[in-house]
């Protein structure tokens, strides 16, 4: 296999806000982790959430909060949520246990800082698009009755979802604060719109890919107060490791590419980014 790169300086502080950190790939359930978790530390991050897309991923990724909390001084958070392929598995149980589980002691036991992924995916089609819009509107109100950000995950679907996002807008019920859009593949204008309904944008190792050419366009849109790095590992592994499993190691890269873009030192970048994903999850640091 080939010889993963490693960011040539290490930049304390790093935020990685969305790596799936409980996939297979990473060892056996209660194994794995604890070199992913050392390769962080030794590339400087130092927060990773977990977001997820079902509930047994939602319970995966609580349990490995709980499991490897503070491990290689790295703190982790979760999200519990369901993912739009997965909107057929939505049912009243699960919604019960969605709301049960964001109530404030359990929240604050897991660290479980947003609702999601929730949102709409017309790439794959894996649920019904009729099932998707249902769900993802229940789940919007559930987050704003309970007072916490969403993770939006949107692919080939950006008439529906800004249709739903500007309803709830209209009807005061998106926080204001609303979450992250994560991964953000939108257009300079559509991201031009999410921030200004409050979003932050997230950004994963896509905007490293040579044949990116709109990534420039959309974070020149987007205000610095508004980004946040994420690497969607084990997906999205960024240049120079395309085609390896992606981990939050790598993270220093997206944040290279931004600071290239701005204009601006990747220690800037890091920092900004940081804090940003704290205020987004209402982190204190
Ligand atoms: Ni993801």
């Amino acid at each position: 296999m080939r010889e993963p790169k490693y960011y040539p300086t290490k930049i304390e502080g790093i935020f990685d806000t969305h790596a799936h950190l409980y996939d297979e790939r990473y060892g056996e359930e209660g194994t794995f982790s604890s070199d992913v978790l050392e390769r962080c530390a030794m590339a400087g991050v130092t927060r990773v959430l977990v977001p997820a897309d079902n509930m047994e991923s939602s319970k995966a990724a609580m349990s490995y909060v709980e499991v490897n909390q503070g491990l290689s001084g790295v703190d982790l958070y979760c999200s519990i949520g369901i993912h739009p392929h997965e909107a057929s598995s939505y049912c009243p149980e699960v919604r019960q246990w969605l709301i049960d589980t964001l109530q404030p002691e359990v929240r604050s036991t897991y660290n479980i800082m947003a609702l999601g992924e929730i949102g709409l995916d017309y790439h794959y089609d894996l649920s019904p698009r009729d099932v998707q819009r249902e769900v993802f509107k229940d789940q919007l109100n559930i987050a704003y009755e309970l007072d916490i950000p969403i993770i939006l995950h949107e692919r080939e679907a950006v008439g529906d979802s800004m249709d739903i996002l500007r309803s709830f807008k209209k009807e005061g019920r998106l926080r204001s604060n609303p979450g992250v859009c994560h991964c953000c593949s939108a257009s300079p204008e559509i991201a031009a719109e999410l921030v200004s309904m409050g979003f932050y944008i997230g950004f994963d190792g896509p905007i490293t890919f040579k044949n990116n050419k709109s990534a420039p366009e959309v974070l020149n849109r987007v205000p610095l107060d508004r980004i946040v790095i994420e690497t969607d590992s084990p997906y999205l592994t960024p240049e120079p490791n395309r085609g390896l499993t992606n981990e939050p190691c790598y993270v220093p890269f997206v944040a290279a590419k931004i600071a290239d873009i701005k204009g601006m030192s990747v220690e800037e970048i890091v920092k900004i980014t940081s804090d940003n994903g704290c205020k987004l999850y209402g982190i204190n640091f």
